[in-house]
């Protein structure tokens, strides 16, 4: 287990004493996630419980998938995900231990986020037959795995009833149906093309997969970007709501939807006014509340609204903010990642920032206060994420667990991998040991392995 250089607060006895105090509800100490993950495996268990479920907060949604990959799968296919601010449409060759990948990126605008469902799929169905004339391949049917990284209710491998919307999405008449019949239902539309939806899942899932396939000891698929889920390898006979024949190993991936978590009020205890501030002006107030304390799309406007609030209060700036700051949305969760990026004892990255938000005048003691400000966010955020995640360690016994891992949040923050690593260690059972996984592309190759999954185990 690699921990190196476990980052503390930069300059910690150089913050002014009152930004500290006024930060000190934004950490989390061990007794505190303790009790959160304490609270976290209770909404697991009431997720997967016959009787429980309807209720439950946290979903943990069968998948289906019930096989992780043996290494031997080849084969060529597409894979559509969809998931975050683009949509990507992939070919992917597979044979043993190795793949091929060709993608194109098309952007989701605003409009189709917000417009009526028919509309998203019968862009989605365009961006596919465009790549596929690209690629030659308009007159093939391939085996066709479709990444949909929203929370759907699976009554098979190849159907998914959207749940809900999160991450900034509201399209029209998709809550309730079955979004694999959505894409088939565009395609016809068009009349141009033909596929074989071999199988639907989400990006945490095929994060797993995707890490499976390199790493015979993964079991947990995470994601920490523009939003944040787990889905990790389940007993079948503990997913009591698991109807499927069993396959030969006795598991099921559940997609936990762990986002949710907090819907109830469990995460009230914890929560600030900069949450409750961010979650009062997203497109889904009172929901996904755990997802809006971690995740990409919300970690850089809880970071402006902490810098928003202390300038006002006289404690940053000399008090002078600017139009720019007081702006919702003007501050990127990519800031928060470059300026913990700038070496200690500097701040580039941090000035360069402040002048484009219009503030100029700030001194060297705001570099340090606005520094130890997006430590304490983008802490609580790794913080949180570890006490899931060992919570799942814990209630799966399993002694060696590799965890894959893959977004934003993750990859480019400098320190959230050694801030997970040291959190998970603190959180976990004596005698687990564990590890981080960078798993390369999840939502697309995880889809083809998916598909490529069940073509070996044809339903
Ligand atoms: C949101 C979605 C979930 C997805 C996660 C990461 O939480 O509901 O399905 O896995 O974002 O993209």
């Amino acid at each position: 287990m690699k921990i190196e250089n476990i980052p503390q607060y930069e300059d910690l006895n150089l913050v002014t004493t009152e930004i500290r105090e006024r930060c000190k509800d934004l950490i989390l100490d061990d007794d505190t996630l303790r009790e959160i993950q304490r609270r976290f495996l209770d909404n697991i268990k009431r997720g997967l419980g016959k009787d429980t479920h309807e209720e439950a907060i946290i979903k943990c949604f069968v998948t289906y998938v019930q096989n992780l990959p043996s290494g031997e799968e080849s084969g060529k296919f597409l894979a559509l995900d969809l998931g975050g601010t683009n949509f990507r449409v992939l070919l992917i060759e597979l044979s043993q231990n190795h793949f091929e990948m060709k993608s194109k990126i098309f952007a989701i605008p605003q409009h189709i986020m917000l417009g009526s469902g028919e509309r998203l799929f019968d862009h989605i169905a365009d961006c596919l037959y465009k790549f596929m004339k690209e690629e030659n391949i308009v007159d093939e049917v391939l085996p066709l795995g479709f990444t949909f990284s929203f929370p759907l209710i699976q009554k098979s491998l190849t159907t998914g009833i959207l749940k809900r919307w999160t991450k900034g999405f509201n399209c029209s008449n998709v809550v309730g149906h079955d979004v694999v019949q959505l894409l088939l239902d565009a395609i016809d539309r068009r009349g141009d093309i033909k596929i074989s939806v071999m199988a639907i899942l989400n990006d945490s899932t095929g994060t797993l997969m995707s890490c499976a396939w390199l790493n015979h000891n993964c079991r947990i698929g995470l994601i920490v970007g523009t939003g944040s889920n787990a889905c990790y390898v389940e007993k079948q006979k503990n997913a009591e709501l698991f109807d499927g024949e069993d396959l030969g190993s006795g598991n099921v991936l559940i997609n936990t939807e762990w986002g949710a978590f907090g819907d109830d009020g469990a995460l009230n205890f914890v929560r600030t006014c900069y949450d409750e501030e961010i979650d009062k002006n997203s497109v889904n107030p009172g929901k996904q509340l755990h997802e809006k304390m971690i995740s990409g799309m919300y970690m850089g406007e809880l970071a402006r609204l902490v810098l928003e609030k202390l300038t006002k209060e006289g404690l940053l700036f000399g008090g002078k903010g600017s139009d720019i700051l007081f702006t919702r949305g003007s501050f990127y969760t990519k800031y928060v990642s470059e300026i913990e990026s700038d070496r200690p004892g500097t701040y580039s990255n941090c000035i360069e920032i402040l002048e484009e938000l219009g503030l100029k005048h700030a001194t060297e003691q705001d570099y340090i206060n606005v520094r130890f400000i997006c430590e304490c966010v983008s802490r609580r955020a790794a913080h949180l994420v570890s006490a899931a995640v060992a919570g799942l360690l814990n209630k799966m016994g399993e002694k060696k667990v590799t965890i894959g891992i893959d977004g934003s949040v993750y990859r480019y923050h400098p320190h959230f991998h050694n801030l997970m690593m040291e959190k998970i260690g603190h959180l976990t059972e004596p005698g687990i040991v564990y590890d981080l996984m960078l798993s390369e592309d999840g939502s697309g190759r995880g889809a083809a392995l998916v598909a490529a999954v069940a073509c070996r185990h044809p339903r």
